[in-house]
Parts: C-alpha cells; sequence; structure tokens
C-alpha cells in the first residue's frame, strides 16, 4: 500500500501530530507514507517527501505542518479537477489522508464521489467543522488569545481604557466565545449574532455601567466574522475557495472608533484602542489537548483506511473516535447557537 497524506486551508497546532499519528500507525501496518506539499497544490504537481519514522519523530510538539499547506482549490477548474482525480494512478496512490478544514475536506469528498480512496481529518481553529464536537488547533488558538487579553487587561487598567480584540474565527464565534468568557471580556460579539445599531448601544451602556461600578478598564473581544450595522455590504477580496478575507473588514478598528465617539457624546468618553490578534494564535506548539486530538483523529484515519472506510472523516464525539461520512461534516458549519447563548447573556447584561 502506498498512502499519501495533505495538509490544506489554514494551518494550526496539532497538525503535526496528526501527521505524526497517521504515519506511525500507517508504517505499522507496513504501507509506504508519502506526504504532498503545500495541500493541493502538491497533490497537482506530484510534489511529494517520504513520510519515514525519522521524519515524524520529533514533530509532535511542533507547531504549524510540516508539510506546508495552501487554499488551492483543484475543484475551481474542471482541467485541475480531472487532474486531481487522475493522480491516484498517476502518482501510484492506492489512498489519501486529507487533513484540513471544510474546503480541504470538501475536496476530498469530491474526490470520493469520482470513485477516489480518500479519508478526512478534522482541523480548524475555528472548530466549525460538524459531525465533531472538538476540532484540534481551536485549543491552542483559544490558549493564545487567552493570554494576549489576560496581558491587554494590563495595559488597559493602567490606562483607563477599553481595548477591542478582534479575534479569527470565520463565520463561527467559537474563538471569540471561549476566549471572551474565559479572558474576562465585558463584551463579547460573534458573527452568530450580527449586532444591530441596539445591541451596540446596549454594549456601551453596559461599558458605561461599569465604569460607574468602579471598574476602571474595559475589554471587547469581537470575532473577525462581525459585520457592523452599515458594513454588511462591504467588498472584502475572498480567497480560493470563495470566502471572503474577513480581517480586511477590520471590525475592531470600526468598533474602537464607535466606542469611543459614542461614550463622548454621552459625556463620559472611554479613550478606546484596538488590536487584531490575527495570525498569532495560530502559531506556537499545540497544546496538550490538541496533541493527543491530533494523534488520535491521525491513528484513526490510518485505521479507516485499513477497515476501507472511504469518504469518511475521523470524528470525536463525546470521549470516543468515530467515523462519520464526508459528506454531513462538510455540509453544513457548527455554529454557536442554544445553550452557549444564554451562557453569553449571563456575562453581559
Ligand atoms: O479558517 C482558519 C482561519 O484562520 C480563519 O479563522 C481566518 O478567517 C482564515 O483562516 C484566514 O486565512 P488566511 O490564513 O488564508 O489568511
Amino acid at each position: 500500500m502506498r498512502v499519501g497524506i495533505l495538509t490544506g486551508g489554514g494551518d494550526c497546532p496539532g497538525l503535526n501530530p496528526a501527521i505524526r499519528g497517521a504515519v506511525i500507525r500507517g508504517l505499522g501496518y507496513g504501507w509506504e507514507m508519502v506526504g504532498f506539499e503545500e495541500g493541493w497544490k502538491g497533490w497537482l504537481e506530484g510534489d511529494t517527501t517520504p513520510l519515514t519514522y525519522q521524519i515524524v519523530e520529533d514533530i509532535v510538539r511542533k507547531g504549524g505542518t510540516i508539510l506546508g499547506s495552501s487554499r488551492t482549490n483543484p475543484y475551481k477548474k474542471e482541467e485541475t479537477a480531472r487532474q486531481a482525480e487522475a493522480q491516484f494512478e498517476n502518482l501510484g496512490i492506492d489512498a489519501l489522508i486529507a487533513i484540513g478544514g471544510d474546503d480541504t475536506l470538501g475536496v476530498a469528498n469530491k474526490l470520493f464521489k469520482a470513485g477516489k480512496k480518500t479519508v478526512g481529518v478534522p482541523k480548524t481553529m475555528d472548530n466549525d467543522l460538524s459531525c465533531t464536537d472538538y476540532t484540534f488547533g481551536f485549543d491552542s488558538a483559544v490558549q493564545v488569545c487567552i493570554d494576549d487579553i489576560d496581558r491587554l487587561h494590563d495595559t488597559a487598567l493602567s490606562h483607563r481604557r477599553c481595548i477591542v480584540v478582534e479575534v479569527m474565527g470565520r463565520a463561527a464565534g467559537w474563538v471569540a466565545l471561549y476566549a471572551g468568557i474565559c479572558g474576562n471580556a465585558d463584551w463579547i460579539l460573534i458573527p452568530e449574532r450580527q449586532p444591530t445599531e441596539a445591541d451596540l448601544s446596549a454594549m456601551v451602556d453596559h461599558l458605561l455601567e461599569r465604569r460607574k461600578q468602579g471598574f476602571k478598564h474595559n475589554i471587547v473581544v469581537v470575532s473577525e466574522g462581525v459585520k457592523l450595522p452599515g458594513h454588511e455590504n462591504k467588498e472584502v477580496k475572498r480567497d480560493g475557495f470563495g470566502h471572503e478575507i474577513l480581517k480586511d473588514l477590520g471590525v475592531a478598528r470600526a468598533l474602537e472608533d464607535y466606542i469611543e465617539a459614542e461614550t463622548k457624546a454621552r459625556g463620559n468618553r472611554i479613550e478606546t484602542k484596538s488590536v487584531a490578534l490575527g495570525h498569532v494564535v495560530r502559531g506556537g506548539s499545540p497544546s496538550p489537548f490538541d496533541r493527543m486530538l491530533g494523534t488520535r483523529v491521525g491513528v484513526k484515519a490510518a485505521d479507516m483506511v485499513k477497515n476501507s472506510e472511504f469518504g469518511m472523516m475521523a470524528a470525536l464525539r463525546g470521549l470516543d473516535m468515530v467515523s462519520v461520512p464526508l459528506d454531513e461534516a462538510v455540509g453544513t458549519n457548527k455554529q454557536v447557537s442554544g445553550d452557549w447563548f444564554d451562557l453569553l447573556d449571563a456575562f453581559q447584561r
């Protein structure tokens, strides 16, 4: 057996543990393990690298991905779609383990539907993939957000300021929700609850109320996918899969201006600053949770190849590793809902 592995989409801590898990399990089955550089780009170009025990020896503690990544979408054009399908035969690959988010796994699913042997491994710091309780990358990213927010509390308090902290997460507010609650933010804005003018006004009421209660600084956490009233149709660039590059919306910067102007208009100006944490939170060593989760989904993916469970994704359900259809996993994103809103409301009334 010659089994390929690639990592696609935005990198995050946990990719290397997942590669290591799949490689060690696959080598244990006596297979040849082959890595493809830079996601689907390397797949299309046949850019391979051998994956041996030596190569994966010490990667569990390293951030990023030793294979590199890209947002290349083979199904963007008919010609590259057919080429991607032909690569199994061209390169003598018996099965492919694709590690990625909904875009990368969406391609793996299309290849499966075209009769190819693919298995998916879920990753994303956004934690927005359906059919799995958590994706690796999320825990590590939240940890970095919290470390940074802790620091921002210190400087905000010294200067009696409000600091607006923007975090990634695309159309899901998981990172903002966890970072905001665990980082003791005064207000948290997430894309699942796009704010109206009235919501923003309630936020300012709350910030001013905190000052009246004697608190001398404020932290607001906002997810990059939040679109302020009047900014909903702002045009921004898109990536290879058609997603808006949300950081270009500059929501934290816009909120900074809004809070300062609005508090001034109400006679109690709060000096406000903003920071977008951006890609910083995607770097660094994976947390223990992500090392273990990455390892488990990687090992599970190799087992799924062994058991011919193609067109499926390794997933975490409770404490168990299970396999779920790729079709279901990439169909809809997992967003903040239900009880999570109650939790959010408990902290910002
Ligand atoms: O999907 C992961 C993610 O970090 C999103 O939170 C963010 O919107 C996007 O990737 C950024 O992508 P890129 O690294 O291509 O700028």
